[in-house]
């Protein structure tokens, strides 16, 4: 396999910046050193760039399946999307049937992920505690390498993922059991179930409602009721797409507690408002996603929880749907259109910008919560998440010079809308490597044909 140099550049990781150059060889990280020389190599000049360990994002939903039909963009185009951004590297799931076993169900979603360009790893979710779940999930942990299991409070229903309180205590005590991680979509299901049909009952069915069914109330319940009961079962916590001000009190006190629980958010929660609600249906219903777009005063709480490592990893949670075709089935009912955006393909550049040139986060805590912590949190490290000889060789040329608005009509995401439309950014991924590939430069894709490869990860033990 070819060499490659990356010279002049300035190498940031998530405990430090330094001026360095990087040979890759055989799709690692061979040496970091100055002036390398190597004959034969091809020669990246990065002079004036930074070089980022490869992204990870441990929250995406490619082909996520739902009754408006799987969301909009599949392995294939997901993973593209994610490389032009900066991702080498991502976490989707499996989501089984109710009765299927998590076991076939695994074996499904990885015949569906064989076309991403980039590696990947799947969570387990867990849809129903059964006699057999236990089991399952030791296996899913030590034959499929999915140790982190996914549990929704969140979407109740006869069709619905939601759990009930006591399977999803079984779930915690058997994850603890196996040492496992669970990883909580922290919403009171049965309160937003009432919200949702006492508002469409009134008549009230724009997507503004959307959102007053989802109060921080119900995420704040929900996060306060899974502390509690982890820690009674002793089981490790990862709670996603924080939102609230309200939930990370709860996360922050359990901390100090001595309790394991870690924290994600996502950009949108940190770049948009709910007055993105207060428009007309084709502009607000890409917004009904889950938990929904706060009122602007959690942000400043959320950037301090990164700050301060209460939360640990930026996630994107891409779960984009079509606004023609399937955001458009609740036009006259907000609880049809199917929740979830796109941002697989921003998360860097928003962060960056919003973040980092803001002031908000250093650079090395930017690296940290995009790519070191998800790698050690879910079992990628030490091969991926950080730039040292011997790691795989993901790495991102970051070019801080360039701008962009951000629009639906040069994306890279299958969607026909962009939650980000007209937020201006600065900073790009300009060249991206992933196993020693270069798969994107300049706006390109290089390669499609290039295909990415599950990763087994092992069993984290916090
Ligand atoms: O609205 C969202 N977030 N859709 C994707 C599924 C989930 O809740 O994470
Ligand atoms: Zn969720
Ligand atoms: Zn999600």
């Amino acid at each position: 396999m070819s060499k490659i140099i990356i010279k002049n550049g300035t190498l940031v990781t998530s405990e430090k910046t330094f001026e360095s150059d990087i040979l890759i060889s055989n799709g690692l990280i061979i040496k970091i050193s100055e002036s390398i020389s190597e004959n034969g190599a091809e020669i990246i000049d990065a002079t004036g760039k930074y070089i980022f360990p490869g992204a990870i994002d441990a929250h995406v939903h490619f082909a996520l399946p739902t009754p408006a039909g799987n969301s909009s963009d599949d392995f294939f185009t997901g993973s593209k999307a994610a490389v032009s951004g900066g991702t080498t590297t991502f976490i989707d799931f499996v989501t089984p049937q109710k009765g299927e076993s998590l076991l076939d169900a695994f074996d499904k979603r990885l015949k569906e992920a064989e076309n991403s360009i980039i590696d990947f790893g799947l969570h387990s979710s867990i849809t129903e505690f059964t006699k057999t779940t236990l089991d399952e999930m030791l296996l899913c942990a030590d034959e499929k390498g999915t140790p982190s299991f996914k549990t929704y409070l969140a979407y109740k229903g006869k069709n619905g993922v939601g759990i009930d309180d006591d399977d999803f205590l079984k779930v915690l005590d058997s994850a603890a059991k196996i040492g496992a991680l669970v990883t909580v979509h922290a919403e009171q299901g049965d309160l937003i179930n009432f919200l949702r049909q006492k508002y469409v009952s009134e008549g009230r069915t724009s997507p503004e409602y959307h959102p007053k069914s989802r109060p921080p109330e119900a995420e704040a319940d929900a996060v306060n009721r899974a502390i509690t009961f982890a820690k009674f079962t002793e089981c490790p916590l990862y709670f996603v797409h924080v939102s609230t001000k309200q939930s990370l009190q709860l996360i922050a006190k359990a901390q100090q507690n001595g309790q394991k629980v870690f924290a994600e958010t996502c950009p949108h929660y940190l770049v948009l408002d709910e007055t993105v609600y207060n428009q007309k249906f084709e502009k607000s219903a890409p917004y009904v996603l889950s938990p929904p777009i706060r009122h602007k005063h959690h942000q400043k709480n959320i950037w301090k929880a990164l700050t301060d490592n209460v939360i640990q990893v930026a996630a994107t949670d891409h779960c984009p749907f079509n606004l023609k075709t399937q955001k458009e089935l609740g036009r006259h009912d907000f609880t049809k259109i199917p929740n979830g955006a796109g941002s697989v393909e921003f998360r860097l550049s928003l962060l960056y910008t919003y973040g980092v040139l803001e002031g908000k986060i250093s650079i090395n805590q930017f690296v940290d919560m995009c790519s070191t912590q998800p790698a050690k949190i879910f079992g990628l490290y030490p091969k991926k998440g950080d730039l040292k000889s011997g790691f795989d060789a993901d790495i991102v040329i970051w070019n801080p010079e360039t701008t962009r608005i951000l629009s639906a009509s040069d994306q890279f995401q299958n969607c026909d809308s962009n939650i980000y439309e007209g937020i201006s950014v600065k900073g790009s991924a300009e060249t991206v490597i992933a196993n020693g590939k270069v798969l994107f430069s300049n706006g390109k894709l290089f390669d499609e044909t290039i295909r990415g490869k599950y990763i087994f990860r092992e069993r984290m033990r916090f």
